[in-house]
């Protein structure tokens, strides 16, 4: 059994990591961390664990995580992780980071997009981006691994295909983006307080969001050249669910049966990618490790859809298929 901790175990992500790893059958959740001081039990934190999980939340040093850990998921915030991952990495342990701050590649685009100084620099070139689909090679033998962003994963896993086969142009990409409320966390925020967002949809982010030199790293490093994306999220009445409606410019005479031949292709072996028939839907994926992708032609302009669970497969379900491939078990271990 390997022993997992959990920091920042009071949260949304954390909350679906346990579900999942209560159902898997070779990890020991052995700590979990709060920045609370009386240790409450995690079933008073998220009472749908009764039953499952009998350990307090506490607030405990790196270090003592590290005695007690041998793999640790930082379902932190972004500046938050990267105070505790050097001392995580130090005690022995590997880590699977869930906040954006191993992510990107160059520290300068990191300051400009989050507005902190990166503390811990001279790892970000060298950490695994854990999009297994993309880099499963990679993933089995990195002691860090960067969990991607619930919006890049989506829109990465509809674009990539396309890109690598040289089907659309790899500038100009419109990415319309639907986010439920889960997207943001727990942690409370003017701009998700029920009167604020329900019966309502709106466009936040435009020109700004910080998932979009994340999209566009990972699309470049997929095609070879330099991806450009204008990223609209929009925030959605609804308490989870990613849908992704993408708008690239068409620069083949392949058909779409052909472009979806091609991502059947291109996925062949990947079990939480579905090259479905149908338009993908957020219901579809909800609570699942599953993103569905297709392809239209609406007139003489090409749509990629794509749908992911944002807890799921766009967090905490693809932190375990990167924690088992990590200690090289089947993907899908406690996972389907
Ligand atoms: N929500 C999603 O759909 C999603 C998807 C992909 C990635 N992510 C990323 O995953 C990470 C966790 O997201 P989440 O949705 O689980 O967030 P969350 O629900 O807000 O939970 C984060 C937890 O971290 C702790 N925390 C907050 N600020 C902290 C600080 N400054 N130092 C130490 N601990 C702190 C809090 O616990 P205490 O107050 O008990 O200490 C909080 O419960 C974030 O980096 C997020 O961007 C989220």
């Amino acid at each position: 059994m390997i022993k997992v901790a959990i920091l920042g175990a009071t949260g949304y992500t954390a909350l679906e990591l346990l579900k999942i790893l209560a159902r898997h059958p070779q990890s020991d959740v052995v700590a979990l961390t709060t920045r609370q001081t009386r240790n409450p039990p995690v079933t008073e934190v998220h009472p749908s664990l009764t039953g499952l999980f009998d350990l307090p939340c506490e607030d405990l040093s790196h270090e003592e995580v590290g005695r007690r850990a041998d793999i640790v998921f930082c379902a932190l915030p972004h500046t938050a992780s990267m105070d505790a991952v050097p001392q995580l990495l130090d005690s022995g342990c590997r880590v699977i980071d869930l906040s954006a701050d191993y992510r990107l590649d160059d520290p300068g685009v990191y300051e400009k997009w989050y507005g902190h100084v990166h503390t811990d620099p001279t790892r970000l070139k060298s950490t695994v981006y854990g999009l297994p689909e993309l880099f499963r090679d990679q993933i089995p033998d990195a002691d860090l691994v960067a969990n991607p962003g619930c919006y890049t994963s989506t829109s990465i896993l509809g674009l990539a295909p396309l890109l690598a086969e040289g089907f659309i142009e790899p500038n100009g990409i419109i990415i319309d983006a639907k986010s439920g409320v889960s997207g943001a966390g727990r942690t409370p925020k003017q701009g998700t307080l029920y009167a604020e967002c329900n019966e309502s949809v709106t466009a936040y982010g435009i020109g700004n969001h910080r998932h979009t030199p994340e999209i566009e790293q990972i699309l470049s490093v997929v095609s070879g050249v330099s991806v450009s994306v204008a990223f609209n999220p929009h925030l959605m009445p609804m308490d989870r669910g990613i849908l992704c409606s993408m708008y690239p410019r068409v620069r083949t005479t392949a058909s779409v049966d052909e472009m979806m031949a091609a991502c059947r292709e291109f996925y062949s072996g990947q079990p939480f990618v579905r090259v479905v028939e149908h338009i993908p839907a957020t219901k579809h994926v909800a609570y699942t490790n599953y993103c569905d992708i297709s392809v239209r032609m609406n007139r003489d302009q090409l749509v990629v859809f794509s749908a992911t669970d944002n807890l799921i497969k766009g967090a905490s379900g693809v932190a375990v298929q990167n924690l088992n491939l990590m200690l090289g078990l089947d993907q899908q271990t406690g996972l389907i």
